[in-house]
C-alpha cells in the first residue's frame, strides 16, 4: 500500500460530501447538469461583490516593485492592521496587527492553531453535528477530537460539555453560525461556556482555549448579531475567512486572531507564525491580502441568502419536514422523514436532488441541504422534495 494506513482509513470513512459530489457528477453526466438540483456543497454560487472586482483591478495594475516577494510569515502589517481594527471595534479591546496572522483560509488557520497548541493526545472538544473536516484537522496535528452532542435544537448542552472536560482538554472549538445546522449561539450560551472554561482552567491549572471558527459570521438573518468571544473569554482565538462572506473560497484568504487578553498571546502568535511557515503555507496569498483590506464593510448580498432561506424553509415546513429555522450560514439540517437518512437521501436522489446524510456531520437521522445555489434550483427542487416526503410517509415509515 503506497499510502499510510491512517490516511487510507480516514479516506474510507470521510467525506460524505465528497461522495455525494462524485455521485452527483455521475448523475449530471447522465441527465444533464440543468436537470440536477445540487444541494450538496457549501460552494457559494453568488459572485464576489462588484467592489471586489474594482479592488482587484487596482491591485493588479499597481506595479510598485517588491509586491511579489516573500513577506513576513504573518502577512502584510497593513492587512493585519485592517483585520485588527475590525476586531478591536467589535470587542473594545486593544487588538493590534501583532495579534493577527493572515492564513490560507479558515482551514489553514485551524490547522496552524492546532499544530501550535496541541501536544500528542491533547483533546479538542468539538460539538456534534460538526463540519466534518474538523476531525482531520485535529488528527493532522496529533490531537484527539472529543465529540460532545448538542441538544435536539443543536444548542450547546453545558452539562455534556462539563462531563467531557478533563486534564487533557486543550481547547473547545465553537462554530457559529454553524455548518451544518445554521444555528447562531446566543451570548448567554457563550457566557456559560466561558464561565465553565474559566473554572476548569483553574481546576486543572492549565489554560483551556476557546477557538471560534467564524467563516459565516456575516451571513446572518433577522438582524441577528453574532457575539464576539474576545469580550467574553481571555484565552480566546478567532479563526475566520472570506470564503463565504466575499464568496472567495478559491482564493484562500483568512486569518487567526488571538485575544490581547490571553496571557500567552505572544507565545501563541510566535508559534503560529512558525507553523504557518513550516506547514508549507509560508504566507497567505499576497494579492488577496492587498485586495481585502480595500473592502471594509463589503460582503455578498445577505438578503439574497435570506430570501432563499425563507422560500425553502416555508415550502419544506408546509410539506411536513421537521427542522429548525436557521439564523445564519446557508444550510438546513432537517430531520429525515424515515429513520435511516441514507434511505431518504436515495429517495431524494431518485428525484435528482442531491443532499448530504447527517452521519457525515456526526448526527444520523438528519440530512444537510446547502442552499447557496441559484433561486431557480430551489424552485425546481420543490416538487421533488414534496414527492420524496410523501413517498416515504406512504411507505409507512
Ligand atoms: C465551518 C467551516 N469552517 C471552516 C471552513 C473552511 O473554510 P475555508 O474555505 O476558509 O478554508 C468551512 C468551509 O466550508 C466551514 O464550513
Amino acid at each position: 500500500m503506497a499510502i499510510s494506513k491512517k490516511i487510507e482509513h480516514f479516506m474510507e470513512n470521510s467525506s460524505w460530501i465528497r461522495k455525494m459530489f462524485e455521485e452527483g457528477n455521475a448523475l449530471k453526466k447522465r441527465i444533464g447538469e440543468e436537470n440536477v438540483c445540487d444541494f450538496s456543497l457549501g460552494n457559494p454560487i453568488s459572485e464576489p461583490p462588484p467592489l471586489f472586482h474594482q479592488a482587484l483591478q487596482l491591485v493588479v495594475n499597481d506595479q510598485t516593485p517588491g509586491q511579489h516577494r516573500y513577506m513576513p510569515n504573518a502577512g502584510y502589517p497593513e492587512t493585519r492592521k485592517y483585520i485588527a481594527d475590525i476586531l478591536s471595534k467589535e470587542s473594545d479591546l486593544p487588538v493590534s496587527e501583532d495579534h493577527i496572522i493572515m492564513t490560507c483560509g479558515a482551514a489553514a488557520g485551524l490547522n496552524v492553531i492546532f499544530k501550535t497548541i496541541l501536544n500528542p493526545r491533547d483533546e479538542v472538544i468539538i460539538f456534534s453535528p460538526y463540519f466534518a473536516e474538523y476531525i482531520f484537522y485535529v488528527n493532522n496535528n496529533a490531537g484527539t477530537p472529543k465529540i460532545v452532542e448538542t441538544t435536539d435544537n443543536f444548542n450547546i448542552n453545558i452539562h455534556n460539555l462539563e462531563k467531557a472536560i478533563n486534564d487533557k482538554t486543550k481547547a473547545v472549538l465553537v462554530n457559529s453560525p454553524n455548518n451544518p445546522t445554521g444555528v447562531v449561539y446566543h451570548e448567554s450560551v457563550l457566557k456559560e461556556i466561558c464561565t465553565l472554561l474559566k473554572q476548569k482552567s483553574k481546576d486543572y491549572n492549565e489554560n483551556i482555549y476557546l477557538i471560534s471558527d467564524e467563516p459565516y459570521k456575516k451571513i446572518v438573518y433577522d438582524n441577528i448579531v453574532v457575539p464576539t468571544i474576545l469580550k467574553l473569554y481571555n484565552h480566546s482565538i478567532i479563526v475566520n475567512s472570506h470564503s463565504k462572506d466575499l464568496s472567495l473560497p478559491g482564493e484562500r484568504i483568512g486569518y487567526i486572531g488571538v485575544s490581547p487578553q490571553c496571557t500567552d498571546w505572544e507565545q501563541i502568535i510566535a508559534g503560529a507564525v512558525f507553523c504557518n511557515r513550516t506547514l508549507g503555507f509560508v504566507n497567505a496569498p499576497a494579492l488577496m491580502q492587498r485586495v481585502i483590506r480595500r473592502l471594509k464593510n463589503v460582503s455578498v448580498n445577505i438578503r439574497d441568502y435570506q430570501q432563499k432561506r425563507d422560500l425553502l424553509y416555508s415550502s419544506l415546513i408546509k410539506m411536513g419536514y421537521e427542522m429548525i429555522k436557521p439564523q445564519g450560514a446557508f444550510y438546513f439540517f432537517p430531520k429525515s422523514p424515515i429513520k435511516d437518512e441514507l434511505e431518504f437521501i436515495k429517495i431524494l436522489y431518485s428525484k435528482n436532488i442531491l443532499t448530504v446524510p447527517g452521519r457525515g456531520f456526526g448526527r444520523s437521522g438528519h440530512f444537510r441541504i446547502s442552499y447557496c445555489v441559484a433561486q431557480s434550483v430551489i424552485e425546481r427542487s420543490l416538487e421533488g422534495f414534496k414527492e420524496a416526503i410523501y413517498q416515504s410517509l406512504d411507505a409507512g415509515n
